[in-house]
């Protein structure tokens, strides 16, 4: 089947959704997603950032279909024609998407450890804007602890659902969930179990937004003074690939999170050991930096590009500091093995 997003073409199998069709196509054209997630099943369909307008339905029924449609939940026909970037339409539907997601969901960027891989902060970068018309009291959820290792931050959840796929596919014993329905929907516990299965962990690393964090990385670090490098080790647990990105400051892992592509999803999933007990450089075959967009957030301490050189007037003991950090940051003295192939 042959199906043409913003005037490129690509050729796909039946069932291929127009989402997944414009990822094989790639650019700008790909429509941004906060809920689908290629890796889980039946995910999709819940936040609306992806739509696109269908201009042609088919070579069967050139008629247009009058609605915009979620690209993710969408199948391509054969003579489809999408507008995707290209449309007033789906630019002021996105930005209308992106302020709905907004009204709820607090401005604490600056102490979110989500913040520089946030999907939402993406979002609103490109589509959101400056001021807000919502003049009423946001919602607010009494804190609730879900275990050691995960922190919930209810109030900024945008209840894409991803991580209630993860607990249904990747673990053998779910104890979370949407409860409540419309203005009440939140992720909970059922009964205040905690949740506790060796996958639970890729749970953080679904979430589009700051509502599910890493406890054992907490405040420790902004994720643009760690450099990330690609690591592995032979790990016992079926079920899981021990390939990962491990992120480091100076020669200390400070977190370990699943290898992610250039849509924030993770390749492989990996369990809860690699994740949170493997903190040591000796614990893993470090196989070299990972690789990041150039207008990455990670991208800020990359001295390895020439900079201007500034010259800063100041105490000395302040430079020492500033001295000390940036050998760390810039990980002059770790080794790293180069994987023998
Ligand atoms: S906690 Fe995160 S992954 Fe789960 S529904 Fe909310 S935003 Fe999605
Ligand atoms: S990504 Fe399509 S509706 Fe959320």
């Amino acid at each position: 089947m042959k199906v043409t997003i913003d005037g490129q073409s690509v050729e796909v199998e039946p069932g291929t959704t127009i989402l997944q069709a414009a990822r094989m196509i790639g650019g700008d054209l790909v429509p941004p997603a906060m809920c689908y997630y290629s890796k889980l099943k039946g995910t999709g369909g819940k936040c609306r950032c992806c739509l696109v307008e269908v201009s042609k339905g088919s070579e069967a029924d050139p008629r247009p279909m009058p609605k915009l449609v979620a690209s993710c939940v969408t199948g391509c026909m054969d003579g489809m024609e999408v507008n995707s970037k290209n449309s007033d339409r789906v630019t002021e539907a996105r930005k209308a998407v992106t302020e709905f997601l907004l009204i709820n969901h607090p401005l604490d960027c600056p102490v979110c450890d989500q913040a520089g891989e946030c999907h939402l902060q993406d979002l609103s970068f490109e589509h959101g804007k400056a001021k807000t018309r919502f003049i009423e009291e946001k919602r607010t959820f009494e804190p609730e602890n879900i275990g050691d290792k995960i922190q919930l931050h209810m109030n900024r959840c945008i209840l894409c659902q991803r991580c209630v796929q993860v607990a249904e596919q990747l673990t053998d014993n779910r104890v979370h969930g949407v409860l409540n329905r419309g203005d009440h929907a939140q992720i909970s516990t059922c009964v205040s179990a905690a949740i506790d299965n060796e996958f639970s962990g890729n749970m953080i690393d679904v979430c589009p937004v700051g509502a599910l964090t890493d406890k054992t990385f907490r405040f420790k670090s902004r994720v643009w003074f760690n450099k990330p490098f690609n690591a592995h080790r032979e790990c016992t647990t079926p079920g899981c690939c021990g390939e990962v990105t491990v992120w480091m400051f100076g020669n200390e892992i400070q977190r370990v999170t699943g290898r992610k592509d250039q849509y924030g999803e993770v390749e492989n999933f990996i369990c809860n050991t690699c994740r949170y007990d493997k903190k040591e450089v000796s614990d893993w075959v470090i196989e070299g930096p990972k690789k990041f967009e150039k207008d990455s957030v990670i991208n800020q301490n990359n001295y390895t590009r020439k900079l201007d050189k500034v010259v800063i007037n100041t105490e000395a003991q302040i430079l020492f500091g500033r001295e000390e950090d940036r050998k760390k940051i810039s990980m002059t003295e770790v080794p790293f093995k180069k994987e023998e192939n």
